[in-house]
Order: C-alpha cells, then sequence, then structure tokens
C-alpha cells in the first residue's frame, strides 16, 4: 500500500494498494468519521462494485444509500447534478455527511461538483475505477460538468478527503478504455519523469506506476491548484487532441485523441529527433494511435476556439526532453506551423 499526500488547499491522502478495495470502510471512517454516505456510481460500475463497497461501509457503522447514473460521457450534466441534489436533500444528507464517487472521470466530476455545491459543501470521497481516473481525474481537485455549448463549462476547484485506489478493479475494464487511461500515463512520464517513461517499456502498468503517476500529478497540483500557470503542463497534447476529439464527432475517444496530439506537438522544433521517436514509437508499444486523417487545416480552425486561449496567443505543453516539459505561449501562426509540421511528419 502507498499513501500520497497532497497538500492542496484541502490536505488528504490517496491510497493506491491491490485489494484495499473491502477496506474502504476503514479508511472512510478514519477520514471523515462515521456518518450517511451517498454513494454514486454509473449503470457499468454499480453491479461490479457497490454492492462491495456498501458492504465495507456498513460494516464500519456508514448508513448507505446510492444514486446510479447511465454509464457514459453525455450523463455529466446539469439535469444529473440537480436530480443527485435533490436526492440527497430529500435523504436529509447534512453538512457533516460524505458523498462517494465510484466510477470513471464522469462520476467523479459530476460528484466533485455535486459535493462541492450541496449545501454548499460536504465530504467527498474519491473511488477511482479507470486507469485514467485513478492517474488523473480522481486527483487535484477540479470539477465539472458539460453544458450544451461545451464540455466542463460549470465545475469547481473541490478537493477530495480521501481518494482509494485499488488496481484490482481495472482489470473488468474493456481493453479500449483501458488504453485511453494509457495515453495518461504517458502523457505522465513525457512531462515529469524518464526513469518512469524508462518502466514504461515493459508495458505492464503496475500499482507503482499508478502511484509513480498520481505522486507527478500532486506535484504539478500543488504547485498550481488553480491552473493559472504550471498546472497547463498537464494538457501535454490535449491543445491538438481536443481538436481531433471534436472534429471526429467523439468517435475518436479522449485518450486515443490526446496520443495523436503528442504525437504532433513532440514534432516541433524544440524537442530533439531522439525524444520525438521515443514519444512515437511508446504510443505505438500501448497500441494508440499517432496520426489522424484530419488536415492540419481543419485540426487548426478547431483549436482556434479552444477555451483556454488568451487574446492571440496560446500556451501550449511541449516536450523538450523525455521527462521535461515547457509551457510556451505562441502565437496562432506558430500553432499553426507546428501542426503543419507535426501532420505532414506523421
Ligand atoms: N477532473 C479532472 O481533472 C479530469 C481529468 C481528466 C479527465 N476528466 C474527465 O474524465 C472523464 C473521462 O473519464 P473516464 O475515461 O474514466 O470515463 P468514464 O467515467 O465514462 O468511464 C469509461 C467507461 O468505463 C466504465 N467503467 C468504469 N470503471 C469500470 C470498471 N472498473 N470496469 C468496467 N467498466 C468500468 C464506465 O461505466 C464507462 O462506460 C471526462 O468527462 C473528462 O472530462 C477529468
Ligand atoms: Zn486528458
Amino acid at each position: 500500500m502507498t499513501v500520497v499526500r497532497v497538500n492542496a488547499s484541502r490536505k488528504y491522502d490517496v491510497i493506491i494498494g491491490e485489494g484495499i478495495f473491502d477496506d474502504i470502510g476503514k479508511l472512510a471512517k478514519k477520514a471523515v468519521g462515521i456518518c450517511k454516505a451517498l454513494i454514486i456510481t454509473d449503470t457499468n460500475v454499480e453491479p461490479l462494485y457497490a454492492q462491495r463497497l456498501t458492504d465495507s461501509l456498513k460494516k464500519e457503522g456508514f448508513n448507505v444509500i446510492k444514486y446510479v447514473i447511465e454509464a457514459g460521457e453525455a450523463s455529466k450534466n446539469a439535469d444529473n447534478f440537480i436530480k443527485i441534489l435533490n436526492f440527497a436533500a430529500e435523504n436529509h444528507l447534512s453538512r457533516s455527511d460524505v458523498f462517494f464517487a465510484l466510477g470513471g472521470g464522469v462520476v467523479g466530476d459530476l460528484t466533485g461538483f455535486c459535493a462541492a455545491s450541496y449545501l454548499r459543501g460536504v465530504k467527498f470521497i474519491q473511488i477511482p475505477t479507470t486507469l485514467l481516473a485513478c492517474v488523473d481525474s480522481s486527483v487535484g481537485g477540479k470539477t465539472a460538468i458539460n453544458l450544451d455549448a461545451g464540455k466542463n463549462l460549470a465545475g469547481a476547484f473541490y478537493q477530495p478527503y480521501l481518494v482509494c485506489c485499488d488496481p484490482t478493479v481495472l482489470k473488468t475494464l474493456p481493453d479500449e478504455v483501458f488504453k485511453d487511461g494509457c495515453a495518461e500515463v504517458i502523457k505522465t512520464a513525457i512531462l515529469g519523469d524518464e526513469k518512469l517513461f524508462e518502466k514504461l517499456k515493459e508495458k505492464k502498468i503496475t500499482s507503482d506506476i499508478i502511484a509513480r503517476c498520481i505522486e507527478i500529478k500532486r506535484d504539478v497540483v500543488c504547485e498550481d491548484e488553480h491552473d493559472t500557470g504550471r498546472r497547463q503542463v498537464l494538457n501535454l497534447g490535449h491543445t491538438v487532441g481536443h481538436a481531433i476529439e471534436k472534429l471526429s464527432d467523439f468517435k475518436i475517444s479522449h485518450g486515443k485523441a490526446v496520443a495523436i496530439g503528442m504525437a504532433i506537438i513532440s514534432n516541433t522544433c524544440l524537442t530533439e529527433s531522439e525524444c520525438r521517436d521515443a514519444i512515437t514509437d511508446m504510443l505505438k508499444l500501448y497500441e494508440l494511435p499517432t496520426k489522424c486523417d484530419y488536415s492540419s487545416d481543419d485540426i487548426y480552425k478547431i483549436t482556434q476556439t479552444d477555451k483556454k486561449r488568451g487574446s492571440s496567443d496560446i500556451t501550449v505543453a511541449i516536450p523538450t526532453t523525455i521527462g521535461n516539459c515547457i509551457l510556451k505561449t505562441i502565437s496562432m501562426e506558430t500553432l499553426k506551423n507546428i501542426i503543419d509540421k507535426g501532420v505532414s511528419n506523421q
């Protein structure tokens, strides 16, 4: 069992360990005390893990209720947000009670925003069940729902009280969902740790690898919790990736789009060719795509509407060597050149 301590505006532990799932009751009792627990989960995860979590919590004296949303990104919406708040109110949850997010990033983001809003903030514990949620979305306190105008447009920075990550639950993940998480693991190694990158060559995602990714994310988040600077390195490959996701009408999944985005952005003159080839080889090893059929013009047009763009410039994360990444604010024209170069080198 590994404990990663996060010293953000709230201080909390991320506990990573094979087989800790049935001890979540004990761990939660230590972190938040015995109270009423609202488990929020989705239709895929509920039949697999909700009963085990309920049993573990009840054993320690928690009073447990459950709310299940339809699996999928479309559920991260305002309608479910309000329904969950009403459900909590109807069940008389108080400020001293706790919300549990049992699922992937969709459940985590939605539950976190509900917890941040209900009674102006209740306790909240993340139980990530996808690889992406383990290494990325469950740590760092970004919570959100999607609006009609776009993804993640309403939300809050709201840190959890505890994160419990048991990698054995990843065994039931569909291959394609697991691969999406691998793209974020590779991203984390590229931006933060050359040794981790070397380890990834064994093509085995272990608890240690997950814990190291969490540490790297923790370090970035603690430096810039509210995403005004350094935290943007976590967006490596995402400016181009988001554009590809949108162009495909979300048929190309997030992880695969980010993989293509990383392959494209690593083709800049800031990157030595050795580093560029290492990134592409790693993505291929994990059966992730490194190219797409969209033209650089089409990709560029969508990046122009990227919500993180300030006036005429854009800040992008660019790998310099494996394990290091810089943030560079560049003109949109330079971005266009980078995309042109990246797409033509595919
Ligand atoms: N808050 C953040 O910092 C942050 C960071 C990255 C991504 N995100 C958000 O995360 C979301 C994507 O998360 P995701 O990729 O985990 O998607 P997801 O939550 O939709 O999960 C993917 C699929 O896997 C299923 N699933 C989950 N756990 C399972 C398990 N153990 N066994 C079998 N099936 C399982 C789900 O039901 C779903 O169908 C997006 O909404 C994105 O915006 C948030
Ligand atoms: Zn991502």
